[in-house]
């Protein structure tokens, strides 16, 4: 039987060890990570990749404090608290030693260009992006570089809760390409000890539909 342990044994890690992840290894996932399907091949996707401690903890604290703005725009401190309380989970990537920023670029869909230049409809334009591609392709590709990376023995964390603080992120690491957007992050190190569990999945019958 073909051995799936690498994908059967992923899950989503928010606590790390003190280790650094060489730059070899690093570079293997981000390999894993451009052989994913992307729409037409245009392979829409670019990955930086930070190391710094310090610089990641300054972006934690650029998450919490975006989030913390969005917040204060509920109307009552019971709305806040509820907004507050999932913070954990945009800012877990504090003490990963190494954190990948996964910047995508819209998908250049020829049939839309056509459609447009020739006024179709509004929502005939709308259908044709609506299957949203360009982050179907940036999808994979992150997820190829969860994969290779749990079967190379590390812990990963597939984040697009940070992605409000773009615009801050951006400016903190002096990075821009442009046409280009931060779609998603990825924590990546050892995991430590004791990890919580991975959650169960709905059994199939519940997500599966078979069409004889
Ligand atoms: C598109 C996407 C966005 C996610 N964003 C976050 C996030 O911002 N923070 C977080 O802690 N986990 C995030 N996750 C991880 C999910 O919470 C996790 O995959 C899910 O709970 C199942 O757990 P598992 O990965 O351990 O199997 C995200 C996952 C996906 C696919």
């Amino acid at each position: 039987m073909t051995n799936l342990d690498f994908i059967y044994k992923r899950k989503s890690i928010r606590q790390f060890q003190d280790q650094p992840v060489p730059k070899a290894d690093i570079l293997e996932m981000l390999k894993a990570a451009t052989y994913a399907p992307s729409p037409k091949h245009q392979q829409n996707w670019h990955f930086v990749v930070l190391q710094d401690r310090e610089k990641i903890q300054e972006l934690a604290e650029i998450v919490y404090d975006s989030h913390e703005a969005i917040g204060r725009l509920a109307k009552n401190e019971k709305d806040f608290k509820r907004h507050m309380s999932v913070i954990n989970y945009y800012t877990c990537f504090k003490d990963a030693p190494v954190v990948v920023l996964v910047y995508g670029c819209e998908y250049n869909m020829i049939e839309y260009k056509i459609m447009k230049e020739n006024d179709a409809p509004q929502a005939v334009l709308e259908m044709l992006q609506s299957a949203q591609s360009g982050a179907q392709a940036i999808g994979a590709a992150v997820e190829n570089f969860l994969l290779a990376a749990t079967a190379m023995g590390y812990g990963t964390c597939y984040m697009t809760g940070p992605t409000h603080a773009k615009l801050a992120i951006e400016a903190a690491i002096d990075f821009e390409k442009p046409g280009y957007e931060l779609m998603s992050m990825i924590s990546l190190g050892v995991a430590a000890e004791n990890t919580p569990a991975q959650p169960p999945r709905k059994p199939l019958e519940e997500v599966v539909t078979f069409i004889d």
